[in-house]
């Protein structure tokens, strides 16, 4: 047994479940789904530490809200991330460039008073494909008022916390379900009903959230706007000391739809402050899903493992695809993410197990037989519940996948390049 497996196992019991654990501070600035345990992230990498001493950088290749990254950044490592999804980078840049600390007091003061102004002139409705769908009129109206009067800041920095937290409130005062990260259209009595408080709640969460934040700085910090599976091209072979991420566990379509999560907030920020690599992520409200990992075209599997390949003549072939066109995806940016990190560095992976009809896919077994074929040993792994709620459990029926449930355990896997 190594000694870092020792010393994870050392904590016994269920110390890796976090189970009393809330997202708070600046891990809670604003949703996003499927949030990573912070002090999970935070122990993992202040262990990892002290064992191998030698960590300049990280690197999260699915960065999402950007909880690895943030912890990272307390041990002063320079960081690198990539997310496809532009509302994951926003969040992510608000969290680690932070704020103007001499200015954004007089930053909110000048948002309450130009919010204040619009409220009493006629300003053109925003509008886009759908609104009418999404958002009721009086909304609709509220919303341009703070949109117009966020887009007259000055500082970027300040610029990106207002649409961090303007972003909730979209989100809050939609037509769409709060019980579930797809778009999905309420009762119309539900809409009807809904009290519209969308100015007084934006103005309370500006006042609040920028305590927990940063004083502005970007150095050393480097969030891309892209797919990983493309943009780890460009990162050089052997530079990175430590990887450490959450990869998607399946198609966002049949695990977490991240992209229409955040799709209705993207329609209202100014495309101007969203790095936007690909004006098709924005081309319609599933864009994003389809473009993430395993979301694009069905191929032939290009490679296997032994538990992919059980686990594929289990299935049929009317369920086999997706799963297909996932593994393609995944096999290829394990590839990456071993190339880029250096010779006798770590990489922690948080894995999950989900099931398609009934039949649970091993990611954290077939991440260890391709890895280990592909230039990495095991060096330690740990099994954990997770906590409430993070993920929704309930099964749903997903296209022709049959009955889809989601996973309430994780693995994580550390593992060394040769
Ligand atoms: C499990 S989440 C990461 C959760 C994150 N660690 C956190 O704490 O919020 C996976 C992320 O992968 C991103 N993603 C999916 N496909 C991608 C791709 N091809 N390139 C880059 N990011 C991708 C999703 O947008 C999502 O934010």
């Amino acid at each position: 047994m190594s000694v870092i497996q020792n010393k994870l196992d050392s904590y016994g019991g269920n110390f890796w479940d976090f189970e009393n654990f809330k997202t708070n501070g600046i891990h809670k600035i604003a949703n996003y789904p499927a949030m990573m345990v912070a002090p999970m992230q935070h122990k993992l990498i202040e262990d990892l530490y002290e064992f191998e001493g030698n960590i300049d950088n990280i690197f999260d290749p699915f960065h999402g809200s950007g909880t690895t990254l943030v912890e990272g950044d307390k041990f002063g490592m320079d960081l690198v991330g990539i997310d496809i999804n532009p509302l994951a980078n926003l969040i992510t840049k608000v969290k680690l460039y932070g704020v103007n600390f001499n200015t954004i007091y007089n930053s909110i003061e000048k948002v309450i008073k130009n919010i204040n102004k619009f409220t009493n002139i006629d300003i053109e409705p925003m509008n886009f494909p759908n609104i009418n769908k999404w958002f009721r009129e009086d909304i609709i109206k509220d919303l341009t008022i703070i949109r117009e009067s966020i887009v007259l800041e000055k500082n970027e920095k300040n610029r990106l916390y207002f649409w961090s937290c303007f972003s909730d409130i979209v989100r809050k005062f939609s037509n769409t379900r709060s019980s579930t990260f797809k778009l999905h259209i309420k009762e119309q009595e539900k809409i009807n009903l809904m009290q519209n408080t969308v100015i007084s709640d934006f103005i309370k969460i500006i006042k609040e959230r920028h305590h927990d934040l940063h004083p502005e700085s970007s150095t050393n910090k480097k969030i891309i706007q892209g797919d990983s599976l493309f943009e780890m091209r460009k990162i050089d072979s052997n530079s990175i000391d430590l990887i450490c991420t959450s990869p998607p566990y399946g198609d966002n379509g049949t695990t977490v739809t991240y992209g229409q999560f955040s799709i209705l907030s993207l329609f209202w920020i100014d495309r101007s402050d969203l790095s936007i690599s690909d004006d098709a992520l924005l081309s319609n409200y599933s864009a994003i899903d389809n473009l993430s990992l395993g979301g694009r075209k069905k191929e032939e599997l290009i490679c296997s493992t032994p538990t992919l390949s059980r686990y594929l003549n289990s299935i049929s072939d009317s369920k086999k695809m997706k799963v297909i066109t996932f593994f393609n995806d995944y096999f290829k940016a394990l590839e990456e993410m071993i190339r880029v990190l250096k010779s006798n560095h770590l990489m922690i992976l948080t894995l999950g197990n989900r099931r398609v009809d009934y039949k649970e896919i091993k990611l954290d077994e077939i991440t260890s037989e391709f890895t280990l074929s592909n230039n990495m040993t095991l060096e330690a792994k740990l099994k954990r519940e997770i906590p409430y709620k993070r993920i929704p459990r309930r099964i749903s029926k997903v296209g022709n996948l049959g009955a889809v449930s989601s996973m309430n355990t994780e693995t994580v896997l550390i593992l060394r390049k040769k």
